[in-house]
């Protein structure tokens, strides 16, 4: 297939194109560069030794995005160009509704007017906000915790009132849970700007020396060891997962929805032990308060996308932890 990837520079998205790629599918890259470096192509081109199409497009330039559908016959769009900091959203809600939102319906216009109606996006397990229970299934309540989340929220609706209203068009909707981890090889992985939101860049960092110890938000939820727990699934899984999905929409599926996530559990203190494990290198630590919005606990139940597209997660959180780290210490200043 020939798939247009908008956000095909980010962390989610380079690693997707590798996947494509190997899968022997054609790639254009649309990405403004607002949270990437084109750095992360050339080493897509180095892992690969394929040259990689980019187009330097914002996806709410309607104009621009119409020149790169006219310049190519896309059998297929995968949509991970967005903003994705919880908290910042708080800060730049409009910011976040503009990005995410028009961005999507622009997007999604000129799809329709270039006749590709194939589409696989970035959603998030966010839309479940605080959780009733875990393991997830695709059918519990949705609800948003944050401006970001609203944006994920609205755009699933939009998206499944346009597949209801128009035949021609099918998505695969992708509810991803903590991706972590990185390209076996080391040239390509999550290069986060400022300081890290995430547990396992934040944890890298303090690993190769740029931070001095690691803040554990909260010890006293009620899960196994008091820290918060989640979903963490290998970035490679799940770029897998979308080669999966828009194939199966390839082949004539309908437009459905599956979380991605591996189905385990992982505390914060696990996480820092198994990287501990792996990379060889003390994590200090120190106990902070919660930090606001976050839940106890959550993971998927992946049998949807088990059944749907025969994806499951192959590689376990020593994994993750060590491709993580393998990144880190090969760029320490990410792709500088
Ligand atoms: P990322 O920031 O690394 O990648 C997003 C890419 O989109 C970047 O290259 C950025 O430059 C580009 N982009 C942003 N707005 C754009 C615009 N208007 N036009 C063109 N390009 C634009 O983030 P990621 O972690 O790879 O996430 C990819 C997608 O997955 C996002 O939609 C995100 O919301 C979603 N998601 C991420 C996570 C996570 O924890 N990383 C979890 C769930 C969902
Ligand atoms: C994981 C655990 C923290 C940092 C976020 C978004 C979600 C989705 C995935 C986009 C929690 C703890 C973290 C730190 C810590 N993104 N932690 N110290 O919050 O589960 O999910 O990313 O769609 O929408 O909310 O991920 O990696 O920030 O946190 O103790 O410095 O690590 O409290 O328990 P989260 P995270």
């Amino acid at each position: 297939m020939k798939v247009m990837v908008c956000g095909g520079a980010g962390y989610i998205g380079s690693h997707t194109v590798v996947e494509l790629i190997a899968s022997g599918h054609a790639v254009v890259v649309v990405d403004s560069h607002a949270n990437s470096s084109p750095k992360a192509l050339e080493r897509v081109e180095r892992i690969t030794g394929e040259k990689v199409e980019n187009a330097c497009v914002d996806v709410r330039d309607a104009a621009a995005l119409a020149g790169v559908f006219s310049r190519h016959d896309f059998d297929a769009v995968i949509h991970f160009a967005a903003l994705k900091s919880v908290g910042e959203s708080w800060q730049k809600p409009l910011t976040y509704f503009d990005n995410n939102i028009s961005g999507t319906i622009v997007l999604m216009q000129e799809m329709a007017r270039a006749g590709v109606g194939k589409f696989v996006f970035s959603s998030s397990a966010t839309v479940y906000g605080a959780p009733d229970f875990s393991p997830i299934p695709e059918s519990a309540a949705l609800r948003t915790a944050s401006p970001y989340g609203r944006t994920k929220l609205i755009a699933e609706e939009l998206i499944e009132e346009l597949s209801h209203v128009d035949p021609g068009f099918k998505a695969a909707v992708l509810r991803y849970f903590n991706p972590v981890g990185a390209h076996q090889s080391g040239l390509i992985g999550e290069d986060p700007s400022g300081t890290p939101n995430n547990l396992m860049p934040y944890i890298c960092q303090v690993a190769v020396g740029r931070r001095p110890y690691l803040q554990i938000f909260g010890n006293d939820y009620p899960t196994r060891d008091g820290t918060g727990v989640r979903d963490y699934v290998h970035v490679v899984d799940l770029a897998r997962a979308h080669v999966r999905a828009v194939e199966h929409l390839g082949k004539g599926g309908e437009t459905f929805t599956v979380n991605l996530g591996t189905g385990c559990g992982h505390s914060v203190l696990e996480v820092v032990a198994a990287f501990e494990r792996v990379s060889g290198r003390q994590v200090p630590l120190s106990y902070a308060p919660r930090r606001a919005g976050d839940v106890a606990e959550y993971f998927a139940s992946p049998e949807l996308a088990r059944r749907l597209l025969g994806w499951k997660a192959e590689y376990d959180l020593d994994r993750m932890c060590e491709d993580a780290w393998r990144w880190q210490s090969m760029s320490p200043d990410g792709y500088v």
